[in-house]
């Protein structure tokens, strides 16, 4: 089976063509493409919904052609795909609709079935495959094999939009236990750069900044609170923390110009306030719905400190802690053709009535919330 996906929630336009082993134990990817929108958005400091429209419109036919002519070396047109899936939420609406109407009219030309699939579904996914080095494949593709993450599950998933802990009852089954109330954990990053002038997104700036600060020995000139450490629930609020750097910037700045010294203090300080917030709500979720894996997605993935604290986690409570790639762990199309896989059964069939309703859902859960 060949599944080609399609994601443009947010401002990585993207698509990819996998190949589903026959024996249905791994796939091969045929061709792969994410065009990133990071240098048209950074001028505005952040993610320009109606700018990520355009690109989008811009970007996927070419990512398209891009994606099939990698295909076409191991012999894969359209005509061979079985199955197109689309992200259809969460993500920004105006970025959502341009990949859903492009998705409607490719398999309405070549007559393909047609999945809606949730975002955040794909990111899980990513952290639930791993490099198949024994494919004993001739053409070069890159093979994975599926992994099974034993349930009960606990899944974190951090982005530039998301904060969430879910428990995976078994595969396809999420329950949202835990969430932000304000900033997602990866825009908690991006602001507080933005506050110590760092340019957009500053999440992978300060990360690299804060490690700096630990090999030097450098402190932060005032402690950050840990907000919501210590309540009974598994929720987050971060919005707090960038005020608290506004704020204690705003100070230093009023007795001399912000040094470096300053600068990576609070980098350092900043992540470890994350981190340990963060860890802090992972360690009770893994106490409380006795969690058998800790399976990790979404851009923040790259942050090394997270990692490193989330596999001591797992090490403590003798589990496994499953993590995409990292080229897999920011938005991709990959993400999506595995979703439109696991969920193949709710494929629209060519001419279906039901095609014309699929629509964008800017808040769509992946599941209730418990
Ligand atoms: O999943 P993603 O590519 O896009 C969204 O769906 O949001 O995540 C991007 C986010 C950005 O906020 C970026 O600053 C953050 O992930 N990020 C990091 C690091 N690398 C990426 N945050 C902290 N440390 C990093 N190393
Ligand atoms: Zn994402």
């Amino acid at each position: 089976m060949r599944i080609l996906g399609i994601e443009t929630s947010c401002d990585e336009t993207a698509i990819c063509l996998i190949e589903i082993a026959q024996n249905g134990t791994g796939f091969r990817i045929l061709g792969n493409t994410v065009h990133s929108q990071i240098p048209e958005h950074a001028p505005y400091g952040g993610v320009f919904p109606m700018l990520a429209k355009r690109e989008h419109e811009k970007n996927l036919p070419i990512v398209l052609e891009r994606t099939l002519a990698e295909a076409s070396a191991h012999g894969v047109t359209m005509k061979d795909v079985d199955l197109i899936a689309v992200t259809t939420g969460p993500g920004l609406e105006p970025a959502l609709w341009v990949g859903i109407e492009f998705a409607q009219r490719l398999a309405k030309e070549h007559q393909k079935p047609l999945v809606p699939c949730n975002h955040m579904e794909g990111h899980v996914l990513t952290a639930l495959i791993a490099k198949d080095a024994a494919a004993g494949d001739t053409s070069q593709a890159e093979a994975f094999r599926f992994v099974d993450a034993p349930t009960p599950a606990l899944s974190l998933l951090i982005s530039g939009g998301h904060t969430q802990i879910l428990v995976i009852d078994r595969p396809g089954s999420y329950r949202i236990v835990g969430e932000t109330k304000d900033d997602a954990i990866g825009e908690c990053f991006d602001k507080v750069a933005r506050t110590l002038g760092l340019a957009y997104p500053g999440g992978p700036k300060v990360s690299k900044l804060a490690a700096a600060a630990r090999a030097e020995g450098v402190e932060s000139p005032e402690p950050l609170p840990r907000p919501m450490i210590s309540s009974k629930d598994l929720d987050f609020s971060f919005s707090g923390l960038k005020t608290a750097v506004l704020y204690l910037v705003q100070r230093l700045k009023e007795r001399a110009p912000l040094s470096d010294l300053d600068i990576k203090g609070i980098c350092r300080e900043t992540e470890d306030a994350i981190v340990d917030v963060v860890v802090a709500k992972m360690r009770k979720a893994v106490e409380r719905f006795a969690a058998q894996s800790i399976v990790v997605g979404g851009g923040v993935v790259a942050n090394r400190r997270i990692r490193e604290a989330l596999q001591t986690l797992a090490d403590d409570s003798s589990i496994p802690l499953l993590l995409p790639q990292f080229d897999h762990s920011t938005d991709n199309g990959l993400m999506i053709a595995l979703a439109g896989y696991f969920n193949k059964e709710k494929a629209l069939p060519p001419g279906d009535e039901r095609l014309a309703a699929i629509k964008a859902t800017g808040t769509l859960p992946l599941g209730p919330r418990a």
